[in-house]
C-alpha cells in the first residue's frame, strides 16, 4: 500500500455558471473540485488550507475511518472547524472498500460547490468482478444556482426562522428570485446545458469510440434533490454502489438519491451518433419548483453533426414504481471474495421515527419555525466536538439517552445512542410523512449497512421481519426511506467513536433531522479511538 498526498487550497473562484459571474467557494479554484484516486488498502493524507472567510470541514463520504474519527469531518461531531487561515491534515486509511465514494464539505451549505470524487480502485493486482470497462469516468450531478453561496446562506436561515412552512418560503423565495428561482439548473460534471444563449456553457460532452466499454462513477452530489439519470438510446449495468458491489444488472434509469453513487457499465454499441445524457428530479408528489432537466453528450468519434438524439421518455418528476424498480434491483455481490457479512443476529433492535414538521417550541435553541426530527429529538449541534467530549470524557455536552421511548411533542437535544462496540443493530427508519413529499436519503457515517427490508406504510414488527432480505441485501451508506414509509437496516458496530446519522437532504439536516451513534469498546474511550492528531483544530 502506498501513502497517497493531495493538498487542497480552499478559495474564493470565480465561477460562470447559468451566464453570470459570481465568486464560489471551490477546492483549488476548480468546479467540481478534483478527483482522488487511491487503491484500497493505502493511506490518504489530504492538507486542507482554509483561504476563505467561512469556517469549513471536509468530510470523506462512506469512507469507514476504521478508528480514526477524527479524520471524518462533520462540523462540531468530529472535530471543531478548520477557522480561516488555518490548516487541517485529514489523515486516514481506505480498509475494506473500494469504489466510488466522493468527499464535500461538511459545514452549513458549503457542500454545494465543495465536493467532487473519490475512487478508490481494488487491491494492487486484484481486477474488478465483472469484464473490465476500457474506460472510467467520474459523472457528478448537481445542481448550479444562479447566486451566489452566501445569498443561498442568508436566505435559507432567513427563511426558516422567519417563515412559518415550506411551501411559503419556496413561494416566497421564487417571488424574490431567490433562492430557488426557475432559472436554476441541473448541471452534469459542473457544466449546465444552456437554457439561456450563453455560448460558453456546452455542457459535459464525453467522447466514446464504437464498441468500447465505459465505466461512469455516478455521484449525487446535489444539497436538496433526488435524481433520475439515463441515457438515449442506451442501457446500462449497475455494478456498484456506495463502494460496495452488486450483482450486475442492466437498467434504461438509475435512481440516485444525495450522498449516493452508482458505478455503471455503459456500453457504446451504437456505433455513430450524438446521444443526451440526462439527470431530471424525482419527487414523490410534485411541488412548485420546476428545474429543468440537466443534459450532457455522449459523443461517438468520428460523428460529424453535433446534434444529438434527445429522449422520448424521460421519468415523470413522481415516477415513483421506477424509482422502486431500481431500489428492488439492488442486491449485494455476496460473491466468496466479497461476502455480505449481514448480521444474523439482533443485540439493539431500534425503530427511528422520523419527519418535518412546525416546531411546537417558542423558545427552542434553533428558534426556527420548522423542526426536522428522529424520534421526535430534533438534534442540536454542540459547541465542541462530540467526538472531543466522548473521547476526553467531557460532561454535559450529550446524552447517550436517545429515545427508545420518544416524547409525544417534539423537543430539542444532543442526544446520543450508546451501542457496545461489536454489537449488532437492526435499525427501521420510519417516515412519518408529516409535511413533505419527499424520500429522506439516510446517511451513516463510520460504518455501512445492509438495507433488509423496505416498504410503504407503516413498519409491522410482527409480519415484516419474515419478508427481510438477510442473504444478498445491498450494502451501502446512504439508503433512501420512501415518503410514508420505512427501511430495515442491520450493521455491526465495528467501529469505535462518535458516528453521526442524518438525512442527505441539507434543508432537512439545517433543522434537526440528525443524531448520532457512540460506539465504545467498553474499557475505556481511550483504548478504542486512536488519539486525535496534534493539529486538530480546537473550537
Ligand atoms: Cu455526505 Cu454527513 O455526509
Amino acid at each position: 500500500c502506498k501513502i497517497r498526498i493531495y493538498k487542497f487550497n480552499v478559495m474564493a473562484t470565480n465561477t460562470t455558471r447559468l451566464c453570470s459571474t459570481k465568486p464560489a467557494v471551490t477546492v483549488n479554484g476548480l468546479f467540481p473540485g478534483p478527483t482522488i484516486f487511491a487503491n484500497e488498502d493505502d493511506d490518504l493524507l489530504v492538507k486542507v488550507v482554509n483561504q476563505v472567510q467561512y469556517n469549513l470541514t471536509i468530510h470523506w463520504h462512506g469512507i469507514k475511518q476504521l478508528r480514526s474519527g477524527w479524520a471524518d469531518g462533520p462540523a462540531f461531531i468530529t472535530q471543531c472547524p478548520i477557522q480561516p487561515g488555518q490548516t487541517y491534515v485529514y489523515n486516514f486509511t481506505i480498509t475494506d472498500q473500494r469504489g466510488t465514494l466522493w468527499w464535500h464539505a461538511h459545514i452549513g451549505w458549503l457542500r454545494a460547490t465543495v465536493h467532487g470524487a473519490l475512487v478508490i480502485l481494488p487491491k494492487l493486482g486484484l481486477p474488478y468482478p465483472f469484464p473490465p470497462p476500457d474506460s472510467e469516468v467520474v459523472i457528478i450531478l448537481d445542481l448550479a444556482e444562479n447566486k451566489n453561496l452566501m445569498d443561498y446562506l442568508f436566505y435559507m436561515v432567513a427563511a426558516i426562522v422567519f417563515y412559518s412552512d415550506i411551501e411559503t418560503l419556496i413561494n416566497s423565495a421564487m417571488k424574490e428570485g431567490l433562492p430557488f428561482q426557475v432559472s436554476d439548473a441541473y448541471t452534469i460534471n459542473g457544466q449546465s446545458r444552456p437554457i439561456s444563449n450563453c455560448s460558453s456553457e456546452g455542457g459535459f460532452s464525453f467522447p466514446v469510440e464504437p464498441g468500447k466499454k465505459y465505466m461512469l462513477r455516478i455521484i449525487n452530489a446535489a444539497l436538496n434533490e433526488e435524481l433520475f439519470f439515463k441515457i438515449a438510446g442506451h442501457s446500462l449495468t449497475v455494478v456498484e454502489v456506495d463502494a460496495t458491489y452488486v450483482k450486475p444488472f442492466k437498467t434504461g434509469t438509475i435512481f440516485i438519491t444525495p450522498g449516493q453513487t452508482t458505478n455503471a457499465i455503459l456500453e457504446a454499441d451504437l456505433g455513430t451518433g450524438n446521444y443526451l445524457m440526462a439527470a431530471s428530479p424525482f419527487m414523490a408528489e410534485p411541488v412548485p419548483i420546476d428545474y429543468t432537466a440537466a443534459t450532457a453528450t455522449v459523443h461517438y468519434s468520428g460523428t460529424q453533426s453535433s446534434a444529438a438524439t434527445t429522449f422520448t421518455d424521460l421519468p415523470p418528476r413522481n415516477a415513483t414504481p421506477l424509482a422502486t424498480a431500481f431500489v428492488d434491483s439492488l442486491k449485494s455481490l455476496n460473491s466468496q471474495r466479497y461476502p455480505a457479512r449481514v448480521p444474523l443476529t439482533v443485540d439493539h433492535s431500534l425503530l427511528f421515527t422520523m419527519g418535518l414538521g412546525f416546531n411546537p417550541c417558542a423558545t427552542c435553541i434553533r428558534g426556527s419555525r420548522i423542526a426536522a426530527y428522529f424520534n421526535n429529538i430534533s438534534f442540536i449541534r454542540p459547541a465542541i466536538s462530540l467526538l472531543n467530549a466522548h473521547f476526553f470524557n467531557i460532561s454535559g455536552v450529550f446524552a447517550d439517552d436517545f429515545p427508545g421511548n420518544p416524547p409525544i411533542r417534539t423537543m430539542e437535544g444532543t442526544r446520543l445512542y450508546r451501542l457496545a462496540f461489536n454489537s449488532t443493530v437492526q435499525l427501521v427508519l420510519q417516515d412519518t410523512a408529516m409535511i413533505t413529499p419527499e424520500n429522506h436519503p439516510i446517511h451513516l457515517h463510520g460504518m455501512n449497512f445492509f438495507v433488509v427490508g423496505r416498504g410503504l406504510g407503516n413498519f409491522d414488527p410482527e409480519k415484516d421481519p419474515s419478508n427481510f432480505n438477510l442473504v444478498d441485501p445491498v450494502e451501502r451508506n446512504t439508503v433512501g426511506v420512501p415518503s410514508g414509509g420505512w427501511v430495515a437496516v442491520r450493521f455491526r458496530a465495528d467501529n469505535p467513536g462518535v458516528w453521526f446519522m442524518h438525512c442527505h437532504l441539507e434543508s432537512h439536516t439545517l433543522v434537526g433531522l440528525e443524531m448520532a451513534f457512540v460506539v465504545d469498546n467498553g474499557q475505556g474511550p481511550n483504548q478504542s479511538v486512536r488519539p486525535p492528531p496534534r493539529d486538530l483544530p480546537s473550537c
